[in-house]
């Protein structure tokens, strides 16, 4: 028997004010993309924003379904509206940041296995690695680069072999 020890490495910021502009611009920007959420189950509002090398910015939001297992995270719509429309133009960075007026998020939330595999198989397509920014509105943000600093065991295409 071997033990083995995983070490995730991440950055928390207390604040917003303390990223770089470009950063905080895509923390505001997914803020805006929660407009677009469809949460009437959950109450539940994500919005996710990915910053292209271009500038551009594609935004996301959950859209939940009363067949519920229909729903996507915020996270897949915009990497899969990335994957369909814009996947020349590879993916700097993601902000993703929830709110809800059930309960006061003093956290960030982190993203799902299924949005963190969809992650790691765009950043693998693009050839590099995503800046993921976790942002708690009115508190931390939670950033790192490469996905595999928050799922470490990923599933890729040697593993089929
Ligand atoms: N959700 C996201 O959109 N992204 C996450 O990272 C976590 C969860 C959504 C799915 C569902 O619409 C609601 O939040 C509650 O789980």
């Amino acid at each position: 028997m071997t033990e083995h020890e995983i070490k995730i490495n991440f950055k928390s910021y207390n604040a917003i004010s303390e990223l770089d502009a470009a950063d905080q611009q895509l923390c505001a920007e997914a803020v805006k993309a929660q407009q677009g959420s469809h949460s009437p189950y959950s109450k539940f509002r994500v919005g996710a924003a990915l910053r292209l090398q271009s500038g551009k910015i594609i935004y996301g939001s959950n859209q939940e379904n009363v067949a519920y297992p229909s729903g996507l995270c915020a996270e897949r719509v915009a990497l899969f509206n990335w994957g369909a429309n814009h996947s020349d133009d590879p993916i700097e960075a993601i902000a993703v940041t929830a709110s809800t007026d059930e309960f006061e998020l003093l956290q960030p939330v982190a993203s799902c296995g299924a949005c963190l595999q969809v992650l790691a198989e765009y950043e693998r397509k693009q050839g590099s690695a995503i800046k993921m920014l976790l942002y708690c509105q009115g508190g931390p943000v939670w950033v790192a680069t490469g996905v595999e600093s928050f799922l470490p065991f990923l599933f890729f295409e040697d593993r089929l072999k």
